[in-house]
């Protein structure tokens, strides 16, 4: 299976408005954390995350969480 790549060893904690986000889940994106398409012709696909409520979200920047798009503290093993 392919990996994605790590962009950064924290999670990108923001302030978040009610909608839906594409989270990046192959780590090529430009605009992190969200897709931008670049993981065209990777096996890699975004994952659709509704955020209902304004609130501060922690999205994962390393892609290897377990609770994705959400980070988990698995950055912290690398
Ligand atoms: S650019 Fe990474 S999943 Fe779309």
């Amino acid at each position: 299976m392919e990996e994605p790549v790590v962009v950064q060893k924290a999670p990108y904690v923001m302030k978040t408005e009610p909608r839906k986000y594409a989270w990046c889940a192959c780590g090529l994106s430009q605009g992190q954390p969200f897709c931008d398409g670049a993981h065209k012709g990777t096996g890699f696909s975004p994952i659709i995350e509704e955020i209902t409520v304004e609130r501060n979200v922690a999205w994962c920047g390393c892609k290897l969480s377990k609770t994705k798009p959400f980070c988990d503290g698995s950055h912290a093993e690398l």
